[in-house]
């Protein structure tokens, strides 16, 4: 085995400004894998008044935090630049502001301690941590499903990925933020409206499963969150107002539909996957929505069923942090990738370039 590698990471692509310092025993797999420190300084209470992630608040706040964050980290992790072999950084895609405060920020790091510089995309970031977590061998299966992604991704290598299908309009985080709106419950909606539905009927109204209709991997679910507003409204028009019944069902039935149409699609995604009769099949589950209780129960039996290990990193690497930043770029840095000091910043930038590009455009910026 070679040399250990360390490597400082960093984050600001969307909310969530984030530093973290990973260490590996030198070759690729997650072997030995260690995280030091994984610092994320959120941004919600600037932006809770505005209902949502406002790009120029995100950047300046980015801007004044990363430096702080940084600092936070190799402390943690009771490092210093110098026992580091390499600054890792999201270069895209997302909000353009906070990745340019990003990018800077390690650009800045690199010169000063001359260190290499590793240009990460976030997607793979994501992508890449059920290595870090579990160990998983290439290739696996990832559904990726948060605030601002929805995709299906067979991992092949830390820079090879084949995108099945995600969602033509919005990620699925962002319909349970929104219906949560409707429904007047709090922010972030993912847990307001799981809680909701605890007491609800999930069958009480008929809503659509959107795009199951259709053959392949691609969703959407601006529909659904269409159809809540109408019948919410409809309740409203009936008794004045909404009862606490109707909230829970109208949650409880949101809920179930999303998770019907994010488990037929993944039953899709793996046919294709075992397809490739991989050594030692695997689904992994990242990104904000993999915390929805009935989705990952009803995801655990169909991987159950169908013989695939199912992976579902501890949340708070699941959801944005600069810990899977550091892992891909270790990985890639392993296999000898280097950025020099023209890396860009880049709004998008889908993982898998062969594919067609997705149409989605959410709210929380980051497209691919
Ligand atoms: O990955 P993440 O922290 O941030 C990005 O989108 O980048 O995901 C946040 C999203 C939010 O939309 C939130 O409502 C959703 O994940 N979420 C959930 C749950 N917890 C968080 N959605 C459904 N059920 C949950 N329990
Ligand atoms: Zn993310």
């Amino acid at each position: 085995m070679s040399a250990p590698l360390t490597i400082l990471g960093l984050e600001s692509s969307c909310d969530d400004t984030a530093a973290a310092v990973v260490r590996c025993g030198g070759n690729t797999g997650a072997d030995g894998a260690q995280i030091l420190s994984s610092v994320v300084y959120g941004q919600a209470a600037l932006h809770a008044s505005f209902g949502g992630v406002v790009p120029e608040i995100a950047a300046r706040a980015h801007a004044e935090k990363l430096d702080h964050c940084v600092e936070a980290a190799l402390d943690e992790a009771g490092v210093t630049l110098a026992d580091c072999d390499a600054v890792a950084v999201t270069a895209g895609p997302g909000l353009i502001g906070g990745v340019l405060a990003g990018v800077m920020c390690a650009k800045g790091i690199a010169a000063g301690a001359g260190l290499p510089l590793v240009g990460v995309n976030h997607l793979a970031g994501h992508a890449l941590t059920p290595r870090l977590t579990d160990g998983l061998a290439f290739p696996y299966l990832m559904l990726l499903v948060s605030g601002g992604h929805c995709q299906f991704l067979i991992a092949h290598a830390p820079d090879r990925f084949d995108r099945l299908g995600g969602t033509i309009d919005d990620a699925p985080g962002e319909a349970f933020d929104k219906t949560a709106r409707l429904l007047g419950l709090g922010q972030p909606g993912g847990p307001a409206v799981e809680a909701e539905a605890q007491a609800g009927d999930p069958a009480r109204f008929a809503l659509p499963r959107p795009l199951l209709d259709r053959p392949g991997c691609d969703m959407s679910f601006s529909g659904l969150k269409t159809a809540i507003l109408r019948e919410r409204d409809r309740c409203i028009a009936v008794h004045g107002g909404l009862t606490r019944q109707d909230r829970a069902d109208l949650a409880a039935g949101f809920q179930a539909a999303v998770a019907d149409v994010l488990v037929e699609k993944t039953r899709r995604a793996l046919d294709q996957y075992l397809s490739l009769a991989p050594a030692a099949p695997a689904l992994a589950v990242a990104g904000g929505v993999a915390a929805n209780g009935p989705l990952r129960t009803a995801l655990t039996v169909l991987a159950a069923g169908r013989g695939v290990r199912f992976v579902a990193p501890p949340l708070r690497l699941c959801t944005d942090n600069a810990a899977m930043i550091a892992w891909a770029g270790l990985e890639t840095y392993a296999a000898g990738a280097r950025d020099g000091m023209d890396l860009a910043a880049r709004p998008r930038w889908p993982l898998d370039t062969t594919r067609a590009p997705l149409l989605g455009s959410g709210r929380r910026g980051a497209k691919a």
